[in-house]
């Protein structure tokens, strides 16, 4: 079994991100000198997941237009002589196969990614979310690979949070049967603590 899709839904509000991203998506909001979600889509590159459907909303098209051409902007690059401006630029739109599908409404992240059921038809999937980023020696999403061709089951990426942010997260309940690694009994939305 070959992975080679990922789904990456960028079509939320960001309110929590408010003034920032009141006509910027949150996903395109810079660190250091890219946005966001372009360090999600090299991660994702890195870990041999080619094509990228990313599941966006009427107002969120800057996102796949930063991984297209933009022949005006590479046409004064190459007048001025800005080559290796010109390599940047060229690279990001080079970066992967993007496929876009819309969310017509904001039904939530579990909605979001169900909008790319007919993109993903029987194919197994990766899912990364387009703010989220996570620097580790081997990528985060490549770990997941990994673990879900050995078991061959769905994973899902954990993190341990202190027990007062508990109702502000999804939570797991699991056996540990390999280190780090937990077989999932239950799951929880937004848990209340006990
Ligand atoms: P968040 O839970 O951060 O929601 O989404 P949000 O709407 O973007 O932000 P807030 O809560 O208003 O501040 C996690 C990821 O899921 C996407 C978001 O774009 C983000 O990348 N998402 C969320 C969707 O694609 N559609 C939705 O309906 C909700």
């Amino acid at each position: 079994m070959e992975i080679k899709k990922v789904v990456i839904p960028v079509a939320g509000w960001g309110t929590r991100s408010l003034p920032a991203t009141k006509n910027i998506p949150k996903e395109m909001l810079p660190v250091y000198n890219k946005p966001i979600v372009q360090y999600v889509v090299e991660e994702a590159q890195a870990s041999g997941l080619q094509d990228v459907v990313f599941v966006t909303n009427r107002n969120k098209t800057i996102i796949e237009d930063h991984f297209d051409y933009n022949l005006a902007l590479e046409d004064l690059l190459t007048r001025t002589g800005k080559t290796d401006m010109l390599k940047m630029v060229r690279e990001v739109a080079e970066m992967a196969n993007i496929i876009s599908v819309r969310q017509k409404k904001q039904l939530g992240l579990g909605h979001a990614v169900l909008c790319a059921r007919e993109v993903c038809k029987n194919d197994p999937f990766a899912v990364m979310v387009g703010d989220d980023l996570m620097f580790s020696m081997e990528p985060g999403i490549k770990q997941l690979l990994t673990v879900a061709m050995s078991e061959h089951m769905p994973v899902v990426g954990v993190m341990e949070v202190p027990p007062d942010m508990v109702s502000r997260y999804g939570i797991i309940d699991g056996d540990e049967f390999a280190p780090g690694m937990y077989r999932v009994r239950n799951l929880v939305e937004k848990a209340r603590a006990q």
